[in-house]
């Protein structure tokens, strides 16, 4: 979702760091940290509380690995071309060890939970190997000496919520803030459940007091986060009690969240999404199939018709919504039929966005004991069907905004031309604006024109 100026690009929920460049001749920095991190806005959070832990120990962040003597790489499992991608990426470290260097190298993230043998077996240049709720054994681990094999460290699931750590954000408009870690949900697809072990929750005044201290650093903008934002609970407060606790810190400007399942959204979130102030009107509500025989396989707990209802209720209750899915193509057993169905609602609902990904089996998945039937070649083209559906619809409820004023949040220059600034309305969309504007500022904006998938405006 969104992210600071810097720090990636929103890719599904799948973000990349910038990859730098690993063949420069530049010197050591002492205490040097190179920290690389794919996969959520979960492992964005998890790099910053690392960063803050080892920022605590006079450790300090540098852009790049040849600078670094630790190089931490927070990794993804969602998908097989994650991992693959994951592997691949580790190995362009291994170098920085052959020179001699005294540089040591640990894995952290999903992966490390999920597949920590096998990478012990490929990378043996590795020093560790740390899972999501093993990251308090990093500073204690730098004062040891080095191990002849990777070191495997791994959550016993257990209480880990990382609550008394102020993440080291790096500048931007935007601060993440996580309410729970794991989740209980079970999609037979998924490996969440597996690497990030059972949900918990944070205390809702732990929570607050991020939130004041973040805006105190000059966080105009705070993402509420989870993998199921929505069944958040702290004894008899839900997540929309949170939400407009959360809303009232004086100096937030903007307010959003991430992710919501369909099977908790409730009424009483809709009025809060609906409220204005601070919250945005936006929402992301996986789908991921328009077909009752597959969402119950998925282990989903919703119907298509209670899909819709969602959306025709929040529709018509918050108005200029954006709303953005996730969508999985060719999970085992989806026929032609099962396939049309999501065809069907994806044309009906007309989102703003949507990631589609093929289905990847995983192993030790639930899913995996079903057989991966659907052809490569078929998961294809049905992904570009919806993709280009997608793109349509995005395009023409973007058009709409058009004529219209709205106020913009600045990001900061826009990657294309350093003359331009690039913000996003209330609802999320990005806009483009000539002219040296701060970053962190709100402006109003006509909207003049679409170019693909961005609008452009002039500051009124
Ligand atoms: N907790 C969030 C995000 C989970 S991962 C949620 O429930 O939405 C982000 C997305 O990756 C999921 O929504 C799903 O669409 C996709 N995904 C997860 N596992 C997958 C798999 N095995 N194959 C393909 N896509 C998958
Ligand atoms: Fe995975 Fe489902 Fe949990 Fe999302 S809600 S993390 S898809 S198990
Ligand atoms: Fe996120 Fe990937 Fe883990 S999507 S929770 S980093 S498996």
């Amino acid at each position: 979702m969104r992210l600071c100026a810097g720090e990636g690009r929103r890719d599904g929920r799948v973000q990349q760091m910038a990859l730098a460049g690993v063949q420069s001749t530049s010197e050591p920095v002492s205490g040097g940290v190179f920290i690389e991190t794919y996969g959520c806005q979960m492992n964005l959070v998890d790099s910053e509380i690392v960063m803050a832990m080892l920022e605590e120990r006079g450790y300090r962040r540098v852009d790049r690995p040849d600078q670094a003597e630790l190089v931490l790489i927070n990794t993804c499992a969602v998908r097989e071309h994650a991992e693959v991608r994951a592997i691949q990426n580790i190995s362009r470290f291994k170098h920085l060890k052959e020179k001699g260097r005294d540089v040591r190298v640990g894995v952290l993230g999903c992966l490390s939970e999920y597949a920590a043998d096998q990478l012990a077996g490929t990378l043996p240049f590795l020093d560790w190997i740390l899972g999501p709720d093993a990251y308090r054994r990093l500073p204690g681990l730098l004062a040891e000496p080095s191990s002849e094999i990777p070191l495997i460290f791994q959550g016993n699931g257990a209480e880990e919520l990382y609550d008394d750590i102020l993440p080291s954000r790096r500048s931007g408009v935007n601060a993440w803030v996580t309410v729970s870690r794991g989740c209980d949900n079970h999609c037979t697809y998924c490996v969440v459940p597996a690497t990030r072990g059972r949900l918990r929750h944070r205390a809702a005044n732990s929570i607050l007091d991020e939130v004041k201290m973040a805006v105190d650093q000059g966080f105009v903008q705070v993402t509420l986060l989870g993998q199921n934002v929505n069944d958040y609970r702290d004894g008899n407060l839900d997540f929309a009690g949170l939400m407009e606790k959360v809303s009232k810190v004086p100096g937030l400007r903007r307010l959003r969240f991430m992710t919501s399942h369909p099977k908790d959204l409730s009424e009483r979130l809709i009025d809060v999404l609906a409220s204005g102030g601070p919250i945005c009107p936006e929402l992301h509500l996986p789908l991921q199939s328009g077909s009752d025989r597959v969402l119950k396989r998925m282990n989903r707990a919703y119907t298509a018709d209670q899909y819709r209802g969602l959306v025709e209720s929040v529709r018509k209750r918050v108005p200029g919504l954006l709303l953005s899915t996730d969508i999985i193509v060719g999970f085992p057993g989806e026929s032609e039929r099962d396939y049309h169905q999501t065809e069907q609602i994806v044309r009906e609902t007309g989102f703003d966005d949507a990631f589609i990904y093929k289905y990847s089996e995983r192993p030790h998945t639930p899913a995996a004991k079903l057989k991966d039937d659907v052809e490569n070649a078929e998961k294809v083209r049905r992904l570009m069907i919806l993709n280009d559906i997608v793109r349509a619809s995005g395009q023409s409820r973007r058009l709409q905004r058009i004529g219209r004023t709205e106020r913009i949040l600045v990001e900061g220059p826009s990657a294309r031309n350093e003359s331009e600034q690039m913000g996003r309305t209330r609802a999320g969309y990005v806009v483009i604006v000539p002219g040296a504007y701060l970053s962190g500022n709100e402006l109003d904006v006509r909207i003049t024109s679409l170019s693909g998938y961005t609008l452009r405006g002039r500051a009124v």
